[in-house]
């Protein structure tokens, strides 16, 4: 959707942008372009990989953090450039290679280890985390995360499985989903919706997400627009929240501030924007993609 975050933007030559998901860069270059040499892209990406594979660009007017987007706030104030950003995108999820890549464990189509850390110098890996979680704290991710509607039978069969043995493989464990799931969806692996939760869980994706989000009313600048772009309904809902004004806040996750008195300084810009077909034919992962863009008012 790279055309789509482009016109939706707007930037201009010598503004100051920040793309907080660097991935591979595709964003930031052609955000780097539109700002030209007097302007500024400043990039985040939590994952040590990403952060290499920019090395290779050698564009003066960007600069690429290793931090997670839950900190744009103290970076934008680190690098003086609060208040004054025109255009912030976040591309949510992992990335292809983070994906492909059977090593980082995200696969339950090519075997690795059960990793699915987005950065692997920190935190619980998803091993860790399923030999250790209680069968409800399985359920409610799965449930929560993944709407897998067989959580608590999935979860069960992890729980015996883990009792014979450590379970470190991708494939070993997308094996006791399938033999677990009762019913299977069309055009669908029976294991897409337990491994989506497990990665949301170790990641803490939603959390970061939301905290990201109470950032970009003070970094843009007055106009400034944000363009996030989500990959499934719960990011969506908490992005579409978010931009009305209704920020839930994670140090209060069960109390959602709605109706509460919050400055609305985001509208919502336009309607929600879904890949053209011809984006979905060329890359069929793009097929669940939602782009929505909001602007500072104030
Ligand atoms: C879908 S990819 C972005 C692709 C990118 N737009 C491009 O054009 O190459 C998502 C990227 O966001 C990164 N990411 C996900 N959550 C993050 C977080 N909380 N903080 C920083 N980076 C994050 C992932 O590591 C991944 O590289």
């Amino acid at each position: 959707m790279l055309s789509e975050v482009l016109s939706a933007l707007d930037v201009r030559e010598g503004q100051t942008v920040i793309d907080a998901t660097f991935g591979r860069g595709g964003h930031a270059r052609a955000l780097a372009a539109q700002v030209g040499r007097r302007g500024r892209v400043l990039a985040l990406d939590r994952d040590p990989a990403a952060i290499q594979a920019a090395a290779d660009l050698a564009l003066p007017q960007l600069e690429v953090v290793h931090a997670r987007f839950s900190a744009l706030g103290e970076i934008a104030d680190t690098r003086r450039v609060s208040g004054e950003v025109a255009g912030i995108v976040m591309d949510l999820g992992v990335s292809s290679p983070q994906f492909d890549e059977a090593q980082r464990g995200f696969s339950f189509i090519n075997d690795g280890p059960l990793d699915m850390r987005m950065d692997p110098t920190v935190g619980e890996t998803a091993a860790e985390w399923l030999a250790r979680a209680p069968v409800e704290e399985l359920v409610e991710v799965f449930r929560r995360y993944g709407e897998e509607r067989f959580a608590r039978r999935i979860a069960r069969a992890i729980v015996v499985a883990r009792e014979s043995g450590p379970l470190e493989r991708t494939l070993a464990l997308a094996q006791i989903i399938v033999r677990a799931h009762p019913r299977w969806e069309r055009d669908r692996h029976p294991a897409t919706r337990v491994f989506q939760a497990i990665r949301i869980h170790v990641n803490d994706e939603l959390g970061e997400l939301e905290q990201a989000l109470t950032h970009l009313e003070t970094v843009l600048t007055v106009g400034g627009r944000a363009a996030v772009i989500s990959f499934h309904s719960l990011e969506d809902r908490i992005v579409k929240n978010a931009f009305r004004g209704k920020v839930e806040d994670p140090a209060m996750r069960k109390l959602p501030l709605r109706g509460a008195p919050h400055r609305a300084a985001l509208r919502p810009l336009g309607r929600l924007i879904r890949p053209s077909a011809e984006e979905v034919m060329q890359n069929p992962r793009a097929r669940s993609a939602r782009l929505r863009v909001a602007e500072r008012v104030g």
